[in-house]
């Protein structure tokens, strides 16, 4: 499906989360190889776990697909026991970096400001940040959901320079939707996604943030990726379980081509 209208690169990610040793990372990977026509045209990214980077980024060295890490330590090194830097994400041949997905946020004690710190220390490591942000079924049904995710925007991104801003993605994953099987409608995410991007034209001003690529994640699938795709400010899709499997990623990134 052709987006005419848009100017902005898609970018479809597959988040692997806590799934494939380096031998089902392999299988995936030569699989997906199998399925995909050309796809050069947009950007396509594998986020295995840390230990698959490495066999990944191998397999895809001569194609347009590029690596990303799920999570990422801001220091440089250090004595931070059990945590990875931008500088080893690097050595591995990672383009990206996932921060502040909603797990990490929930189990881990992950916030905007460590967000913050985190993207900072990406760009700095030329590592693209995929920043998550959204709002949890909670905060959807009791709470003004708009002014929480307004402001996991603003302090996510606070202090980085404008000039840095199209190097950022912003990930809209509504908590509720994701691995649920429940999607946020084409509409509902289209008006977060306007709302993200009204943010982003707060910090960054027009010219940049009209060019930053805003994805959408929670249930992804085949049978409803073009649509979700089709809306003027999803830019991409972070997808969880359907990019476990070949033929389902395969499905979804011909829904952005
Ligand atoms: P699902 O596609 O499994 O809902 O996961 C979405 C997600 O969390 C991607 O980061």
């Amino acid at each position: 499906m052709k987006h005419l209208m848009k100017t902005r690169r898609t970018i479809i990610a597959g988040n692997w989360k806590m799934f494939k040793t380096v031998n089902e990372a392999e299988a995936l990977v030569k699989g997906l190889l199998l399925e995909l026509p050309d796809v050069s045209s947009i950007d396509v990214v594998l986020c295995p776990p840390f230990t698959a980077l490495s066999r990944v980024a191998d397999l895809v060295s001569n194609t347009s697909i590029r690596v990303g890490a799920q999570d990422m330590h801001w220091e440089k090194e250090g004595a931070f026991t059990g945590e990875i830097s931008a500088t080893m994400l690097r050595d591995v041949y990672c383009r990206y970096v996932i921060l502040g997905h909603s797990e990490r946020r929930q189990l881990f004690g992950e916030t905007n400001e460590s967000v913050n710190r985190k993207a900072k220390a990406a760009l700095s490591a030329s590592l693209r940040p995929i920043v998550c942000v959204g709002e949890t079924l909670d905060e959807r049904e009791k709470k003004d959901f708009r002014a929480i995710i307004t402001r996991q925007v603003k302090e996510s991104l606070a202090g980085i320079p404008a000039e840095q801003a199209e190097e950022i993605v912003v990930a809209y994953e509504p908590v509720w939707a994701i691995g649920t099987g429940r999607n946020a409608t084409p509409a509902q995410a289209q008006e977060v996604h306007a709302l993200i991007r009204t943010s982003l034209v707060a910090l960054f001003g027009d010219k940049y943030a009209g060019n930053m690529r805003i994805q959408y994640g929670g249930s992804v699938k085949p049978n409803n990726a073009a649509e979700l795709l089709g809306q003027p400010d999803i830019d991409g899709a972070l997808v969880g379980g359907a990019s476990l499997e070949a033929r389902a990623f395969t499905a979804i990134i011909k829904a952005g081509l």
